[in-house]
């Protein structure tokens, strides 16, 4: 692996179920400190995407490569060491109901990583004052806000000093200050830890704010590519439908 190796690539990536064609050849390569929005409207395909590039969907066809590996051709149990190695928000949370919020953020830590309990005490604190939630251990995801859980899924990711991490929608549900300062969250982990980061949106504020390059996705397939100014300025009718529609929806 050289300095130019990408820290993720989809080439041709196709993935259909029975006989509904969900990503029709998905060209996408994001580097190494890179933050990359992905947009687009509901059903688009944006968390297939996400599910294919994390190794949680096997693509039907194309390449997934993930830090020099190609995904693709893996079974299950060979992809599962590349899942560790990426962090992932998932769009509804995902919280073990049955564990506390404390014993959420720490399942990772305790089944993967050799660490004391007064170790994984540590992370599992500073996780979660990271995404600011104290004061929330003992409770289960059933006593959280929706925003909460979010936040509580965000900590759990970022326990494990991932590399790159994966957010689908990390601030869809959360009022505008809350929304902020994940977005914020994001700026510094990539400025700090120079994390690499895929950042799967509705929101054009919130990935215009943390995002280097904004790719959008439309049934399918990738439309357009570009800085966020690059994007704001595209002339492709379908990019302007959705930002019109984005900036009516946050009025
Ligand atoms: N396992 C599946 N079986 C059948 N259809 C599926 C499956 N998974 C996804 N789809 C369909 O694929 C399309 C894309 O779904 P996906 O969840 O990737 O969209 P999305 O862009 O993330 O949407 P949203 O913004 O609402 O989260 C949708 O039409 C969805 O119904
Ligand atoms: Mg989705």
């Amino acid at each position: 692996m050289n300095s130019k190796t990408p820290a993720l690539e989809t080439r041709q990536l196709v993935y259909a179920v029975e006989n509904k064609t969900i990503l029709k050849g998905v060209d996408l390569r994001v580097d190494y400190g890179e933050v990359l929005g992905v947009m687009g409207a509901s059903g688009s395909g944006k968390t297939t995407l996400l599910k294919c590039l994390c190794g949680l969907l096997k693509p039907t066809a194309g390449e997934v490569w993930v830090e020099g590996v190609n995904i693709a051709p893996l079974s299950e149990r060979e992809r599962m060491p590349m899942r560790l190695r990426l962090g992932i928000v998932f769009q509804y949370a995902a919280l073990f109901d049955f564990l506390t919020v404390y014993q959420n953020v720490a399942f990772g830590l305790e089944r993967h990583r050799r660490l004391s309990q007064k170790q994984i005490r540590d992370i599992v604190r500073e996780r979660l004052a990271w995404v600011g939630l104290e004061g929330v251990e003992n409770l289960y995801p059933s006593q959280l806000s929706g925003g909460m859980r979010k936040r509580v899924g965000l900590a759990r990711a970022l326990a494990m000093d991932p590399h790159i991490v994966l957010f689908d929608e990390p601030t869809s549900g959360l009022d505008p200050v809350n929304a902020y300062q994940i977005d914020k969250l994001i700026t510094r982990l990539n400025r700090e830890l120079n994390l690499t980061a895929v950042v799967v949106s509705h929101d054009v504020t919130s990935l215009t704010r943390t995002c280097d390059r904004i790719v959008m996705v439309d049934d399918g397939q990738i439309i357009a590519e570009g800085t966020p100014a690059e994007i704001r300025a595209s002339e492709h009718p379908k990019v302007q439908a959705f930002l019109r529609m984005a900036s009516a929806e946050t009025l």
